[in-house]
């Protein structure tokens, strides 16, 4: 089986990479190295291509003798879409497009994509796969708009496909130095350089981080389980559900950080409380939490204390700059 990855230098696709390549697959994939690292990838085993998903004729060069596509690569930047929407929209709906259109150029067999959680937008939690959706910010949209064209594409043209609504996923390889994404993450790297983290509004909105690990077993059964398909599912845990608050203090006794948490402002469109049903993955997909919430948070910290802590890197313009655009970000105060 010679499974494709794209996004494979960044968090998800450089996890599932590792994960293909202990089962002995043939594993490829490409990256534009925008927000991932080589370091990422084990280049001895992986076909590695620096491609930008965008490039419709190269991706279709690369997907050569290829089975299972399955496309992480995006900008997962939630929040700064609503202040960078052209940079993030064009990247994860037209990059998406044209991944998918390379793979059916290529007729493979199934195109699993990793869409989000913003999907949903503001309906009433926990979402469900089925219901009503209403997405609140461009990010929400572009992932809604690509899960459209892929469902049109494959059967249209008879590839089958799955996708995947991950939840917050936390583990390694898991980039800690970009403002703009990634709670968890930026907390501990601002706590291990005895910095104060920033909280957005009350601190009160919630979530479930899940465990890299539980999220890769799921997507690898909608890669490869021949009786799933044409499914969307949630993926991750619905328990352990925990607010911004609760998480900062479960850092401050795991890293021993007495000081307070700065709080500003919401930021526009933040979705209060972002949780997600598993009970489909649960029947289906035989989700089980097996990583819970303090013992990944772990994992996390050690990667970041492995890789030492970083300055925070501004790498993307903010496109709308008023008086709603964070000043978090403005002012780069991370
Ligand atoms: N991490 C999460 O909590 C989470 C939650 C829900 C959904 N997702 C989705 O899962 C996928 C993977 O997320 P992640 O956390 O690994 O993010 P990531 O940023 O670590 O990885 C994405 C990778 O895609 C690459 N990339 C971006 N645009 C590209 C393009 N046009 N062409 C080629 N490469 C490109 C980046 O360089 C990066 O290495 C994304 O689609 C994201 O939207 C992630």
């Amino acid at each position: 089986m010679h499974i494709f990855i794209t996004g494979i230098a960044g968090f998800l696709g450089a996890n599932l990479a590792d994960y293909y390549i202990a089962k002995k697959y043939k594993v490829s994939g490409c990256d534009n190295l925008v927000g991932g690292t080589k370091k990422n990838i084990n280049l001895k085993k992986v076909k590695f291509y620096k491609a930008d998903c965008e490039n419709l004729e190269q991706m279709s060069k690369i997907m050569k003798g290829v089975d299972v596509v399955i496309h992480s690569a995006a900008y997962p930047h939630e929040g700064l879409s609503t202040f960078a929407p052209y940079l993030i929209c064009k990247s994860n709906f037209i990059g998406s497009v044209s991944v998918f259109t390379a793979a059916i150029q290529n007729k493979v067999k199934r195109i699993v994509f990793c869409s989000s959680m913003a999907r949903y937008g503001n309906v009433k939690p926990p979402f469900a796969e089925n219901q009503n959706v209403n997405p609140v910010d461009p990010y929400g949209v572009s992932k809604l708009a690509a899960e459209q064209v892929l469902k049109i594409l494959a059967d249209s043209h008879g590839v089958e496909y799955n996708i995947a609504v991950p939840h917050n996923i936390i583990g390694p390889k898991q980039k800690y130095d970009d403002p703009y994404r990634n709670v968890v993450s930026i907390m501990i790297n601002l706590m291990l350089q005895k910095r104060r983290p920033i909280i957005y509004g009350d601190g009160k909105q919630t979530r479930n981080f899940s465990d890299v690990v539980d999220c890769i077993y799921c997507l690898d059964k909608l890669a490869t389980d021949k009786k799933i398909k044409s499914e969307i599912f949630n993926i991750g845990p619905d328990e352990d559900t925990i607010s911004i608050n609760e998480l900062y203090e479960i850092l401050c006794n795991k890293l021993q950080f007495n000081e307070q948490a700065k709080y500003v402002d919401d930021r526009p469109n933040e979705v209060k409380n972002a949780i997600c049903s598993s009970d489909k993955a649960r029947k289906f997909l035989n989700y089980k939490t097996t990583v819970n919430l303090y013992d990944s948070i772990d994992k996390v910290i050690n990667f970041i204390k492995e890789n030492g802590p970083k300055k925070f890197e501004y790498n993307y313009n903010l496109e709308i700059k008023n008086n709603l655009t964070p000043k978090t970000w403005k002012n780069k105060l991370f």
